[in-house]
């Protein structure tokens, strides 16, 4: 059995046993249960997998086990619940912002680092940002009209 490594998610520490190169998402999914990170492409080309480490989004897919340990991971289920989702879940839920949905995960994590660093961006702000989370529904205009709202409601 590999050796234990331990990780902070979502302020919890979980001790797993895998090799130090599994990608982070792999663990995540698979041993934690944390479903909401998705696996897209699985090459780092995609942003459905994105949480946040030590507060910068990155893509766990692309993220090995070894370069996460230590650090303070989030997922999207820290920012909130169906029962009671936080401020930029409520702000995608307001725009219906998805089609498929298989996309938003990745864009909220994106989005969630966008605002903690740049808590009034602007139009331009949020298409750089974005620029690496694809969607392939087509739901650009309304992912940047939630970013925005959930700015405004994060503002008051
Ligand atoms: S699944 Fe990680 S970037 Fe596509
Ligand atoms: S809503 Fe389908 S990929 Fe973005």
């Amino acid at each position: 059995m590999p050796d234990p490594v331990t990780l902070n998610v979502n302020g919890v520490h979980h001790t797993v046993h895998a090799e130090p190169d599994t990608p982070l998402l792999y663990v995540l999914r698979n041993d934690l249960k944390l479903k909401g990170a998705k696996f897209g492409c699985g090459l780092g080309q995609c942003g459905a997998c994105m949480v946040l480490i030590d507060g910068h989004n990155v893509m766990s897919c692309d993220t090995p086990l070894w370069a996460a340990a230590g650090k303070a991971i989030t997922t999207i289920e820290a920012l909130g619940s169906l029962d009671a989702p936080g401020a930029l879940q409520r702000a995608f839920i307001a725009e219906q912002a998805a089609q498929c949905g298989y996309c938003v995960s990745g864009v909220v994590m994106t989005a969630a680092a966008l605002l903690a660093r740049n808590p009034d961006p602007s139009e331009a702000d949020i298409k750089q940002a974005l620029a690496r989370n694809l969607c392939r529904c087509g739901t650009h205009v309304r992912l940047i009209r939630a970013v925005q709202r959930a700015a405004k409601e994060l503002a008051t």
